[in-house]
């Protein structure tokens, strides 16, 4: 019985053994002295279950993941949820017959091109970049206009909590916020990886008090519903 991976399209192939006692799984690439795999992202990976010798034709080979039976229609597809994932296979009623390997994808911090965002003045400025990766990254920056980011002048915050670094600044003036910022993130064996940002300010519109405007219309609706309905009920009595 194979399983196979084509990471982030893994492609899950089955093919039914028929013998029992053990069980071994065969695996491309080969497990490291831990039972992990180490593979990367667009690779392929394929685990063969095969039966130790044995007899009784017909037993049945079953594939769990994380503990949890796979289902294996004929092309699973199954994303980076897979890293770090323990598969095991096992003879369907005999569970003391098992063998498992673990998947370790590895993969760059997916960062690239640029988006170009529009803030209104003296509004919040928010900014972020996905910096999960397999290994993770090992730092972080954000500049503006090509220098670093001058956290104090601008009242910037940063904050980084392993998946996401975000910046971010409560007041935003044009001569302060305005430009191009890139966040870079770097990667230990993938080197570093950046997204841009280009944004504008736009002139503070002015705010007119919506929620009694849009309370004083409905106040208006209703009342003039609740006169033509009780005039209706006048005119059909
Ligand atoms: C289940 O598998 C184990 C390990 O291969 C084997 O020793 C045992 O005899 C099997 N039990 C049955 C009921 O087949
Ligand atoms: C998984 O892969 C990453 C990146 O290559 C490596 O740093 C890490 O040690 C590996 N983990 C295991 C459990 O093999
Ligand atoms: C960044 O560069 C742009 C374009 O040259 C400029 O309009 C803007 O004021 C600069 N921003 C800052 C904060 O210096």
């Amino acid at each position: 019985m194979e399983l196979m991976f084509r990471a982030l399209l893994f492609h899950l192939l089955l093919y039914c053994a028929t013998q029992t006692s053990g069980v071994t799984i065969q695996t491309v690439p080969a497990v490291d002295s831990e039972g992990v795999i180490q593979t990367e992202l667009e690779k392929t990976v394929s685990l063969v279950c095969q039966p130790d010798g044995g007899h009784e034709a017909d037993e049945e080979l079953q594939w769990l993941r994380n503990g949890f039976a796979v289902s294996l229609t004929e092309e699973n597809k199954m994303g980076l949820s897979n890293n770090g994932a323990t598969f095991t296979c096992r003879r369907r009623n005999n569970a003391t017959a098992t063998a498992s390997v673990t998947l370790n994808v590895s993969y760059r911090p997916q960062l690239s091109g640029s988006e170009e965002v529009s803030v209104e003045e003296e509004s919040m400025l928010v900014l972020w970049c996905d910096i999960w990766a397999n290994p993770p990254v090992s730092s972080v920056s954000w500049s503006l206009n090509g220098s670093a980011v001058d956290l104090l002048a601008g009242g910037f915050s940063v904050t980084n909590d392993g998946f996401t670094s975000t910046i971010s600044a409560d007041r935003v003036e044009k001569s302060l916020h305005e430009g191009t910022y890139q966040c870079t993130a770097e990667s230990p064996i993938y080197g570093s990886h950046s997204k841009k940002f280009i944004v504008t300010l736009t002139d503070k519109t002015l705010t007119i008090p919506l929620m009694p405007f849009i309370a004083g219309l409905v106040v208006v609706f209703f009342t003039v519903l609740l006169a033509v309905a009780s005039r209706w009920n006048r005119i059909r009595k």
